[in-house]
């Protein structure tokens, strides 16, 4: 058999964690997980792994003449929207600087790159988005994660791809960022008001079903842009409601607001979202329905919690 070998970044985060999980379960590939700390968080997933910061052209240079990819998967990120806006130096180089990095090494190994990325490139307009409308962020990390599409796109390789999503929520080991339903989910079952907003909509996506996503992309050898998320449409309000009654907590404690009401230092879209017709269409890609999936991460937590 022919194998492939994937190399993933960022694999310590919650989408490199279940995209190496995704991926060990098939067994055509030969997975190489990486991440800039020095041992792996995610103790089960299989394969190897090798500390890597994706700004360190010696770490990326390394990598790249040990394990020769196939394919490079770019989950790592600096993904923490208001901190983007006001340390802008610092995301540019690990959003930008080093997705132009990795290009170059896949351009010159010859490696097909599959870049990940965001609905907060567009203007929250006009939602939800097919891939071929205008992007027009309205925040720093916006504006850094379309930069890095472009860095993808114009290195001058033929195998590239860019894979855009849309809040992402799922389990993983010992992740440094909470995410949407672990947050809603956390705060409700210590009997805490979260306030949570009515006017930005999105269609969430489950990190196994991104995973899914990017392994049909790598699978099928697809270059382009494509759009992987949920496939429900709603208010961030709609969605903590869910939450509220798939892990039965009390959903009064939901405060619906307007997102004016909140002073973050970056501005969020407002109406984003995907249509994922391509992604269903070209690489036959099925989201889980949004309470099925709030259903799973309840019942992983839950058998997480029961381990001795
Ligand atoms: N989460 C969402 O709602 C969402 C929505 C749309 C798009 N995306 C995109 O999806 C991708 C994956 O995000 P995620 O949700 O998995 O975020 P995440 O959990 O924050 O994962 C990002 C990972 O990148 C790592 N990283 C940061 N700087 C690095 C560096 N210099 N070298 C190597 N690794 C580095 C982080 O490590 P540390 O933990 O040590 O910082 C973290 O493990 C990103 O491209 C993000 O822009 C996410």
């Amino acid at each position: 058999m022919l194998f492939q070998r994937i190399l993933v970044t960022g694999a310590n985060g919650l989408l490199g964690q279940a995209l190496v999980e995704r991926l060990a379960r098939e067994p055509g590939y030969d997975v190489l997980a990486t991440g800039r700390q020095a041992e792996p968080l995610n103790t089960g997933a299989s394969g190897g792994y090798v500390s890597m910061d994706v700004t360190s052209p010696s770490d990326v240079r390394a990598v790249f003449d040990d394990f020769a990819p196939d394919v490079v998967v770019n989950c790592a990120a600096m993904t923490q929207v208001d901190a983007c806006e006001s340390e802008r130096e610092r995301c540019w180089k690990v959003n930008v600087d080093a997705v132009d990095l990795l290009a170059r090494a896949c351009l010159a190994g010859g490696s097909r790159l599959v870049q990940v990325s965001t609905d907060f490139v567009f203007d929250g307009r006009s939602g939800p988005y097919r891939e071929n409308d205008r992007p027009a962020p309205v925040n720093f990390y916006g504006r850094s994660k379309l930069a890095a599409e472009n860095a993808a796109r114009g290195a001058g390789m033929d195998r590239w791809s860019v894979v855009r999503t849309v809040l992402v929520f799922g389990t993983g080991e010992r992740l440094s960022r909470s995410n949407f339903v672990l947050w809603v989910a956390g705060e409700l079952a210590e009997g805490r008001p979260v306030r949570v907003v009515t006017d930005q909509f999105r269609t969430p996506t489950w990190s196994a079903d991104l995973a899914d996503g990017i392994e049909r992309v790598i699978r099928f050898g697809k270059t382009g842009t494509y759009h992987i998320s949920g496939r429900e449409l709603l208010s961030v309000h709609e969605a903590a409601r869910a939450v509220a009654e798939v892990f039965g907590h009390d959903p009064d404690l939901l405060l619906p607001v307007d997102g004016r009401s909140f002073s973050q230092p970056a501005p969020r879209p407002l109406h984003t979202g995907f249509l994922i017709l391509k992604a269903e269409t070209e690489l036959g890609y099925r989201p889980t329905p949004f309470r099925r999936a709030l259903a799973a991460v309840r019942d992983t937590l839950a058998c997480s919690e029961s381990r001795p």
